[in-house]
């Protein structure tokens, strides 16, 4: 497919059928963010991708609960009302791709972390593409905020006693996630701003 292509057939895809995915096409969809491009190089970003069932039921649920305990919380549902939603989606999705940044704490003062975050866009970016690209539906996740300690701690037990018990430790933060597999639902295009309202451009 022509990257054109690509970026006008990738939209978010929210309903998928249960055929399983394979290592294969997780480690081509991971590869184009490998080969994404980063400030000053560092490649602040570690993927730990979850295809098995209860561990997608475990996410899903941290997510539906936060909903749950918190929907009386005017405050902590600020900005979270699609967290249940995205959780259900999380429970039927074959594939979860949870992004994990180096960076120990998110604060847009500092540029560096400004950097990773920016750098991360790009990495998931190219797998929203790769994976469009494969004919695979996805969803770019940034629910997981709301509970992004809560599933970091989650990742870190399960990875423990296992040969990936260091592959992430309590510095490197959860961004955010992406979904991944055969769509279940056809490509739904949503609307955009016009040219007009997005671009200025001076010249002389
Ligand atoms: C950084 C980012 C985070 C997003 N987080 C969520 C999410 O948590 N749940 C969800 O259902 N959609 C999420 N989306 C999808 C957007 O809602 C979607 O991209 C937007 O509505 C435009 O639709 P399209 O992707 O189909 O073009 C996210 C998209 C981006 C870029």
């Amino acid at each position: 497919m022509e990257l054109e292509q690509a970026i006008k057939q990738r939209c978010s895809c929210r309903t998928y059928l249960p055929t399983a995915i394979s290592d294969e096409q997780i480690y081509k969809i991971v590869e184009s963010a490998r080969l994404a491009p980063s400030s000053k190089n560092a490649q602040q970003w570690k993927f730990v991708c979850i295809k098995a069932k209860k561990e997608s039921h475990d996410i899903a649920d941290i997510m539906k609960n936060y909903y749950l305990n918190n929907k009386d919380n005017e405050e902590a549902m600020k900005g979270a009302g699609s967290v249940y939603s995205t959780g259900l989606i999380l429970d039927q999705c074959p594939a979860i791709i949870l992004v994990f940044t180096d960076s120990e704490r998110i604060d847009r003062t500092k540029v560096e972390d400004t950097s990773a975050v920016l750098s991360i866009g790009a990495a998931v970016e190219h797998m929203m593409l790769t994976a469009t690209d494969m004919g695979l539906g996805c969803l770019w996740i940034a629910d997981t905020y709301f509970v992004r300690d809560e599933l970091a701690d989650y990742i870190l037990d399960k990875l423990k006693g296992t040969k990936y018990e260091s592959f992430i430790n309590v510095n490197n933060r959860l961004l955010c996630a992406m979904a991944v597999g055969e769509a279940g639902e056809p490509k739904y295009t949503r609307p955009r701003k016009s040219m007009e309202e997005i671009l200025c451009i001076i010249n002389n």
